[in-house]
């Protein structure tokens, strides 16, 4: 998950919390920590309900500003205007049901709705409430109002809510929150709904090739840009799997769904399973090219095994076999991470690449000289087979995986129907 470092002085920008009254309220301390840490100026808008929930002194103490509650507090300042005309991003969790029903229908009957009418900027509602109630038609319809004017309704995740219950309507984590609202502060046009109805299979992380119990062949992927992706497409509208080898401690993007191999075979199979079904195939994993011939199911102790544990045999190629038995109209997007060396620079070695493989589009990332690898930040090339380069502005993988996506978007939008009939909520 990418952490929020200090942003410089001119990336500080005017956030608006809004805090609705749900029990997730006190998550949403960690997003306002986290958010004042990064050097934005945050004004807390807790709605009344909020406060029953977390008190105006905990909001005042962790932004370092004081808490605007009611319409009729500081009245020369006029702050149900000021706050929204003057905000760079409205960001509101958790959104309750009764917050997104108020919302859809423009009331300004509190300082935060008031707040939503005169906000310009991008405006990200994070929705948490019971299952039920998220999925209820009024909530619904609701939902599709607020995002057909352009409102950022983010997926709410799956998993324990109050008391036993469990299912969709979890607050996402903090670190996502957050990394979601850093994306619109750096691209406000980051998150389109242009993604609805469509299937994307991504595979992320690095995977292991076992020697023996004990140990294993591996590689430096984090996963954190396969996870950029899953993130920035579900909130984009799609229906994501996203097949997950070995990560840094990441957090499961909210509303998609996860599924965990850990060998390059395990890895094959589960893709070329889901893969008929979708639009969008996107390979971020790093693949072992190589296992060893001979795994032990014992550990190969140092003397007198008589094995040779560094002896390889070649790993099945997935984007390949992928490329060769994908549907009419599905797009397959590589990713290559390269150095560059004596036969040419990192796009050379790219654009080789695209043509052996043979899928529709690859991102080619520098790697080596702290890019790409175990960071939060990359840049690079995203090449097409019809020739089209484009280069990635240098940024968090949030954001180089929305400039992805717009291209994928695009071709999408050329080649092909959704290849389901979903309807998008
Ligand atoms: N890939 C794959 N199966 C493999 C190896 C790679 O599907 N066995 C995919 C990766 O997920 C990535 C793309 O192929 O999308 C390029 O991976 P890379 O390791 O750069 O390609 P290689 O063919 O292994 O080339 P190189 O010789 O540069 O390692």
């Amino acid at each position: 998950m990418t952490q929020a470092g200090p942003v410089r002085p001119d990336l500080s920008r005017r956030i608006v919390l809004g805090v609705g009254g749900g029990i997730a309220a006190y998550k949403v301390c960690e997003v306002l920590r986290r958010l004042a840490e990064a050097g934005h100026q945050v004004r807390v808008v807790p709605t009344e309900a909020a406060l029953r929930f977390v008190g105006a002194p905990t909001w005042e103490a962790l932004s370092g500003l004081p808490v605007h509650q009611g319409l009729f507090d500081d009245v020369p300042e006029v702050p149900h205007v000021r706050l929204g005309q003057t905000a760079d991003l409205v960001l509101i969790a958790p959104a309750t049901a009764d917050l997104l029903a108020r919302a859809a229908h423009g009331r300004a009957d509190d300082l935060l709705c008031a707040t939503l009418l005169t906000a310009r900027c991008p405006v990200l509602l994070v929705p948490a409430m019971h299952t039920e109630m998220w999925e209820h038609p009024a909530t619904v319809h609701n939902v599709a109002v607020l995002r057909s004017r352009g409102t950022i309704v983010a997926q709410p995740a799956s998993g324990r809510l109050t008391g036993a219950d469990s299912g969709a309507g979890r607050l996402p984590e903090p670190a996502e929150i957050v990394d979601l609202a850093t994306l619109l502060l750096r691209r406000a046009d980051a998150l389109p709904r242009d993604l609805a109805g469509r299937h994307v299979v991504i595979s992320a992380g690095g995977t292991r090739e076992p020697l023996d119990p004990v140990r294993y062949l591996g590689n430096r992927s984090s996963g954190r840009q396969g996870y950029a992706l899953a993130r920035v497409a579900v909130q984009r509208g799609a229906q994501v799997t996203l097949v997950a080898a070995h990560t840094a401690d990441l957090t499961d993007p909210a509303g998609v769904e996860v599924v965990r191999v850990s060998t390059a075979r395990e890895m094959r199979e589960v893709v070329l399973k889901a893969a008929p079904h979708a639009d969008v195939v996107v390979m971020v994993a790093a693949v072992a090219d190589f296992r060893p011939a001979n795994p032990q199911p014992r550990k190969i102790k140092k003397v007198g095994s008589g094995l040779d544990p560094v002896s390889l045999v070649v790993n099945p190629d997935i984007l390949v076999e992928l490329v060769r038995g994908r549907p009419q109209g599905q797009i397959v997007v590589g990713f290559a991470a390269e150095t560059g060396d004596s036969d040419g620079d990192v796009l050379t070695h790219g654009r080789a690449k695209l043509a052996r493989k043979g899928c529709d589009l690859l991102v080619v990332n520098a790697v080596g000289e702290g890019g790409a690898f175990e960071v939060d930040h990359n840049t690079g090339w995203l090449l097409s087979d019809d020739g089209v380069e484009t280069e990635l502005p240098q940024g968090p993988k949030s954001l180089l995986a929305s400039h992805v996506w717009d291209g994928i978007a695009a071709r999408l939008e050329r080649s092909a129907p959704p290849s389901s009939a979903r309807l998008d909520a």
